[in-house]
């Protein structure tokens, strides 16, 4: 790990977040400015926290690469480290004012979600910061996380979208049944996160829809926090803008396998 690189990672995100907080709730922050590579609307917040976080790089790292949601991929006199962000994730609700949105980003020093060495996801509302060093451990503000369990009760968090109807409806009624806890957030990085420290208890997105940048960060934060996942070759993928991705996330392998047997995945390896 490049020195302090770790702590210019999160100074940017500090710095973003002062500029995100300046324009959430104006009506500006919602204004289009055109799709990006995905296809996705930008918005006039997304480029703020992106271009924050770009000037700031600059001037504190002499060379880099990034790939990002809004820009792509950007040389700036080197492939590595190579700087995995999403300026903000949770784009619906930051344009609404809903303020569950974060910025998310990971270094790595290779092209596989192995490579990553350092994640940092931070919630824009409450300034909670939430960091990953790999084989050192996950933070939240600083303190490491330790237990990632809080109640009885699981409380799960899913995200929804019409092609994934039967199979969703049928887990939300059984774990209605099981009085388990639904919720629907919309910030991958922050669910996964929260999974992490243990506010929920898993994270179900089965939609294939996720992007590299939604949770590159997020999955270094939830391995170190011992967090399960079920995937676990996507630790082996290349880093592609456009590959999508699942992810069913918990806290713990019984109530991952749990979870896995009412979505009735089997035999997957993880
Ligand atoms: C979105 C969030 C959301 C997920 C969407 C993503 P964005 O990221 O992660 O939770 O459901 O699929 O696109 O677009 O706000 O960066
Ligand atoms: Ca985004």
């Amino acid at each position: 790990l490049d020195k302090n690189i770790s702590d210019i990672i999160v100074d940017s995100i500090y710095f973003a977040r002062k500029r995100v907080m300046r324009i959430f709730r104006k009506d500006i922050a919602s204004r289009s400015l055109g799709r990006n590579i995905s296809g996705d609307i930008t918005r006039y917040i997304d480029i703020v926290s992106e271009k924050s976080i770009i000037d700031f790089l600059k001037k504190s790292l002499k060379s880099f690469s990034i790939l990002s949601e809004e820009a792509g991929f950007r040389k700036y006199g080197a492939d590595y480290p190579l700087i995995i962000m999403d300026p903000i994730d949770g784009s619906f609700n930051a344009s609404r004012g809903i303020p569950l949105f974060s910025i998310s980003i990971a270094v790595a020093y290779g092209d596989t979600i192995n490579d990553i060495v350092f994640g940092a996801v931070c919630n824009i509302a409450t300034g909670d910061i939430y960091t990953g060093y790999k084989d050192k451990g996950a933070y939240l503000n600083n303190i490491l996380i330790e237990r990632n369990t809080k109640g009885f009760r699981p409380v799960v968090s899913i995200a929804l979208s019409q092609n994934i109807y039967p199979k969703m409806n049928k887990f939300i009624r059984r774990s209605l049944d099981k009085g388990w806890k639904i919720r629907v957030i919309g910030s991958s990085s922050l669910e996964i996160c929260m999974v992490a420290d243990g506010s929920i208890d898993a994270y179900i997105d089965i939609r294939n829809m996720l992007r590299i940048s939604d949770i590159a960060a997020s999955i270094l934060i939830l391995n170190e926090s011992k967090g399960r996942i079920y995937n676990r070759s996507i630790f082996n993928e290349v880093f592609l803008g456009e590959k999508r991705y699942n992810i069913v996330a918990a806290n713990s392998q019984s109530l991952l396998d749990e979870i896995l047997a009412v979505l009735e995945f089997i035999n997957k390896s993880y």
